[in-house]
């Protein structure tokens, strides 16, 4: 197919879509929708700004607050697209259940996102190299004011919308944390809430100190299975096996991962979904065979690991150019993008 020359032509004036940082600068509009008394009220897209809340505001004191990361993306022909949002919207609901939340309407809220995307369409580029796209940030929060510990009966939902680009720039180095905990059985960890990305931060922090980029997860009680690391799923792709934890309600259970699968099914390399104990990927890396491991997420998309510490030991993993990972990421782009077939109906097109 013939790439369309988008340029600058017709997007954001006055935004540099090849050199910006992540989510500092939001687009013109959000959509917003309150629920009280038992139900949700219309969704509307309004300007992008500030909030009017109370200090009493529940979500600020006891955390009820589930969120969501989407992407949308232009494709060749210039169409956009958001990438399987009901997919997204639905395990928001599963987050929202478990907070204690009221579930959406996903079709409604669909609709919303279609004309919040439609209406912010400038703020997305075509730009084949470094996976830019927009990024969408559904959020959910208990907004009743009061200060008693209890199930808040008022929420708003909130969408808002950034430019996104390569979230890891190199192979990364990470640590497989041991000690800390960042989700156990019978937990949250399976939900997307805020409370388990500002656990995380301590133990993610100290490994930075170290040199780490991130900490691999392992299982509460054992600390012997490998979880996830996150801010994104892990992968292992060892003798034509792609390999990813079964971490039962303890790891979120990623789209971009259940899409790469996917992919991999698609063409015929194995999968499979299973505990994965650390000292069996300890094998792998004492052999002298080529082991890829990889982060996969909305925001990661893919990313390379170049160095992992097991037990205060460094090793090194396969991160060369012919790396099974960059053929899963490509595969997934070309889709997006509208290079090759949607053969799932994943690509969610708003105009
Ligand atoms: C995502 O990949 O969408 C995430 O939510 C990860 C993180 C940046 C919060």
């Amino acid at each position: 197919m013939k790439t369309k020359n988008y340029s600058n032509k017709g997007l954001a004036k006055d935004f540099d879509f090849d050199h910006f940082i992540f989510g500092k600068t939001p687009t013109d509009h959000m959509l917003v929708m309150e629920y009280s008394e038992g139900k949700w009220g219309a969704a509307e897209i309004a300007p992008f700004g500030p909030l009017n809340l109370s200090p009493f505001t529940l979500g600020l004191h006891y955390g009820q607050l589930v969120f969501e990361g989407i992407k949308a993306f232009r494709s060749v022909s210039g169409q956009v697209s958001i990438f399987r949002p009901r997919t997204h919207l639905e395990r928001m609901n599963h987050s929202l259940e478990r907070m204690c939340m009221p579930t959406i309407d996903v079709e409604v809220v669909l609709a919303g996102l279609k004309e919040l995307v439609a209406t912010d369409q400038k703020w997305v580029p075509l730009r084949e190299k470094n996976d830019i796209a927009l990024y969408i940030r559904p959020l959910v929060v208990a907004t009743e004011a009061r200060l008693g510990v209890k199930i808040s009966s008022e929420y708003k939902l909130l969408i808002m919308c950034t430019p996104i680009r390569k979230y890891y720039t190199k192979p990364l180095k990470v640590k497989l944390e041991r000690q800390f905990v960042r989700a156990a059985q019978g937990g949250v960890g399976f939900v997307k809430c805020a409370g388990n990305y500002g656990g995380a931060f301590y133990p993610t922090f100290l490994a930075q100190q170290q040199g780490f980029d991130q900490v691999i997860w392992t299982d509460a009680s054992t600390h012997t299975y490998l979880e996830e690391s996150g801010t994104m799923n892990i992968a292992i792709y060892f003798d034509g096996k792609l390999i990813t934890p079964i971490g039962g309600d303890s790891v979120l259970k990623g789209v971009t991962l259940d899409s790469v699968l996917q992919l991999a099914v698609d063409h015929n390399v194995e999968v499979e979904q299973r505990p994965i104990a650390y000292t069996e990927l300890l094998e792998y890396l004492k052999g002298r065979r080529r082991v890829e491991i990889f982060g996969v997420g909305t925001v990661a998309v893919v990313a390379p690991i170049s160095h992992i510490e097991i037990e205060g030991i460094e090793y090194t993993s396969y991160v060369g150019g012919d790396g099974f990972m960059y053929q899963l990421e490509s595969w997934l782009s070309d889709i997006r993008l509208g290079r090759t077939n949607d053969d799932h109906n994943w690509n969610y097109y708003v105009d």
